[in-house]
Parts: structure tokens; C-alpha cells; sequence
């Protein structure tokens, strides 16, 4: 059994729609991932095979902080998902082992921070925590114990204005 873990191929595409489909169970993911890649919003879009079928996947898109003060440098970072693996591939090792080839990888070790909504259980142990805890909220209704924020080991802390809004690309809005 061999996994191979590198950037998207354009054989990829439909297998990672797939991937996102069984993985969450409905579309709204894999459409996310589409639109994404057709506007040119993905810093990074890494899949996972065995033996040369594709079976996790992860993307990291552009977002800015709205009413920053700050350079634009910092004022961007990197968001986190969609992430999936293929139910019968799950609790084997390969979500962690795909979000960390993604954080330690060139395009987003270079990024200020990443951002994501998610479990914390999950996230944490790579270093992910509450947004809330640098000042920055989430422009989507979510629970802030589940907007979390990882500063990318060596870069500046961030510091936001109390009540910056972190905004994602639009095609979020229609997940
Ligand atoms: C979430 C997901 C990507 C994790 O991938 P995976 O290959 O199943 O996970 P791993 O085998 O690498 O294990 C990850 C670890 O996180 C834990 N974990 C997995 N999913 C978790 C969740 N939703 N919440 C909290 N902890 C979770 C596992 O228990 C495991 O912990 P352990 O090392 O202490 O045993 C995968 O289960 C999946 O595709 N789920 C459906 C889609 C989804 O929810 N995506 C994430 C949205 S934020």
C-alpha cells in the first residue's frame, strides 16, 4: 500500500469532488473546491493517493482582514478547507498527515497565518486557537470556540484591531 501525498493534477478534479461528496455527505464542498480553483483562489490544493487513486484532499484559499491598518503583507493570510478523506479511509492517520504536508508546505508556510473553522480537538494539536484570542472574529455565525488562528512558526504575532472581521472569498458564501 503506497500514499502519495502532492499537488492537484487537473485528473484530479473529479475524484476530489468526489472525495468532498462522500466525505461530508452532500455537494456544497466539492462546488466550494470548483469555483475556487475556476476563479484562481487556491494557494494550495494537495491530494492524497493510493496507489495512484486519489483519497483525501485539502485546499487553502486567500482571506484578508477587513478595516486592517496593518501592511498587506499581514493583513492576508491563508484559510484552511476544505478538508476530506474517504470514509473508508478515515481514522487511519492520512487527515492529520495531509494537513501537515499542507502547513509545513512552501505556499503556506510563506502566509502570516491560516485560519479555519473547525474542532478545536483536531486542529489544536498543530497549533491552532481561537481566533478570538488575537482579536479577530469570523464575518460567519460560528460558535468563536471553533474559529481558530495558527501563526506560522517565526512569523510576527499577529495583533488585530479588537473587532477586525476575517473575510473569505465569496465563494464561501454559498457553502
Ligand atoms: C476530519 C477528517 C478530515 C479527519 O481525517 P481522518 O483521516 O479521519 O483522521 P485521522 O485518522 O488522521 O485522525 C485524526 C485525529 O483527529 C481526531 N478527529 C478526527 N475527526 C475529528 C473531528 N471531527 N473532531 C475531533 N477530532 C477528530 C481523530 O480521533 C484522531 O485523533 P487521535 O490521533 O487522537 O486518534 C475526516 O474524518 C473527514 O473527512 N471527515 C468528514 C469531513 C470533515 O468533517 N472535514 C473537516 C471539516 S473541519
Amino acid at each position: 500500500m503506497s500514499f502519495v501525498t502532492q499537488p492537484e493534477r487537473p485528473d484530479d478534479h473529479n475524484p476530489i469532488t468526489n472525495i468532498h461528496r462522500q466525505a461530508f455527505g452532500r455537494d456544497n464542498e466539492g462546488r466550494l473546491v470548483h469555483r475556487l480553483r475556476r476563479e484562481r483562489q487556491l494557494l494550495l490544493s494537495l491530494v492524497t493517493t493510493h496507489d495512484n487513486a486519489p483519497v483525501a484532499h485539502i485546499a487553502f484559499s486567500p482571506v484578508t482582514v477587513s478595516g486592517s491598518q496593518r501592511s498587506a503583507a499581514l493583513a492576508t493570510g491563508a484559510a484552511l478547507g476544505p478538508v476530506g478523506v474517504l470514509p473508508k479511509y478515515q481514522g487511519q492517520g492520512l487527515g492529520l498527515q495531509i494537513i501537515e504536508a499542507a502547513l509545513e508546505s512552501e505556499a503556506i508556510s510563506q502566509t502570516p497565518w491560516q485560519v479555519l473553522v473547525g474542532e478545536p480537538a483536531l486542529y489544536g494539536r498543530f497549533g491552532f486557537q481561537a481566533a478570538s484570542k488575537y482579536g479577530l472574529k469570523c464575518e460567519f455565525q460560528v460558535p468563536p470556540e471553533y474559529f481558530l488562528l495558527r501563526v506560522t512558526p517565526g512569523a510576527a504575532t499577529p495583533s488585530f484591531e479588537q473587532g477586525e472581521t476575517l473575510h473569505y472569498h465569496n465563494a464561501f458564501h454559498s457553502v
